[in-house]
């Protein structure tokens, strides 16, 4: 089965809203709307930039697609600093990252917290918000020679209680913490091992059909020199860029790679 590619940039805590305006447009401005026939593509800014850099590409009708990079499962209420699903579909998001290593790592979410929170997202079928769910070992996991299991195991504890309903519209990426943002990309071959077995997982989980269909990201240090390699793996359908998302050009090169 041919699966549509999906380049997301995460931009992480980068840029003020009137930054992200002009990131926004100068990615508008690099990129041919014919590609966008071909890929998806969403970039993913900090909460307070969604709306903005939404309506630059609504006003230049690009079909780039905004996307949150955490929410919080309740639909209202008394959740100091936390943003609901609601609010995220209100703004025009289509995608949300769950489970970024980031927030694993420095805000203590658990698998128990990704779950809920995809279990939210998934569960609003008009407007979806696809959630991004985000998997990957440590440098001690992988050389202990775990990481397979230990990924697989993410995947299954990030859709615990779920269908292959609620889950053909999800997006799993395989972001190894050792590859983030340090400039060491991992090698094609093992991205592909690890989103190979992950497809295997949810094919466990979900069956076969509806695994074949589910899009498993890359990211990890991806960049315009290494994503032809990487998009090229029969299990990699796409992207998860960090640092690179931040330069239009540099973004602009891996969209293009995916077509
Ligand atoms: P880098 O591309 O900067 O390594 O970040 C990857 C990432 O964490 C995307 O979510």
């Amino acid at each position: 089965m041919s699966r549509r590619p999906l380049i997301a940039g995460n931009w992480k805590m980068n840029n003020t809203i009137s930054e992200a305006v002009v990131l926004a447009q100068e990615i508008s401005n690099e990129m041919e709307p014919d590609w966008l026939d071909h890929v998806d593509v969403a970039v993913c800014p900090p909460f307070t930039d969604l709306k903005p850099v939404w309506t630059v590409f609504d006003f230049d009708h690009l079909k780039v697609a905004v996307g949150a990079q955490n929410v919080y499962w309740e639909p209202s209420g008394a959740y100091t600093g936390e943003v609901s699903i609601p609010m995220l579909r209100e703004i025009g998001c289509r995608y949300c990252i769950v489970g970024h290593s980031e927030r694993r790592e420095l805000f203590g979410e658990t698998n128990e917290d990704v779950n809920r929170k995809v279990a939210a997202l998934v569960a609003e079928r008009v407007n979806p918000i696809r959630p991004i769910v985000c998997v990957g070992e440590s440098l001690a996991v992988r050389d202990e020679g775990t990481y397979l299991e230990y990924v697989a195991a993410q995947v299954k504890a990030a859709f615990a209680g779920l269908d292959a309903n609620d889950a053909a519209d999800a997006v799993v990426a395989y972001e190894p913490i050792w590859a983030i943002g340090t400039g060491r990309t991992a090698a094609p071959e093992q991205a592909q091992e690890v989103c190979a077995a992950i497809r295997a997982q949810l094919a466990e989980l979900f069956g076969e059909e509806c695994a074949q269909g589910m899009r498993v990201l890359y990211g990890g240090s991806m960049n315009e020199g290494n994503a032809s390699l990487l998009l090229a793996q029969p299990d990699i359908d796409g992207g998860l860029i960090g640092g690179a998302s931040l330069k239009a050009k540099s973004f602009a090169a891996i969209v293009k790679e995916a077509l």
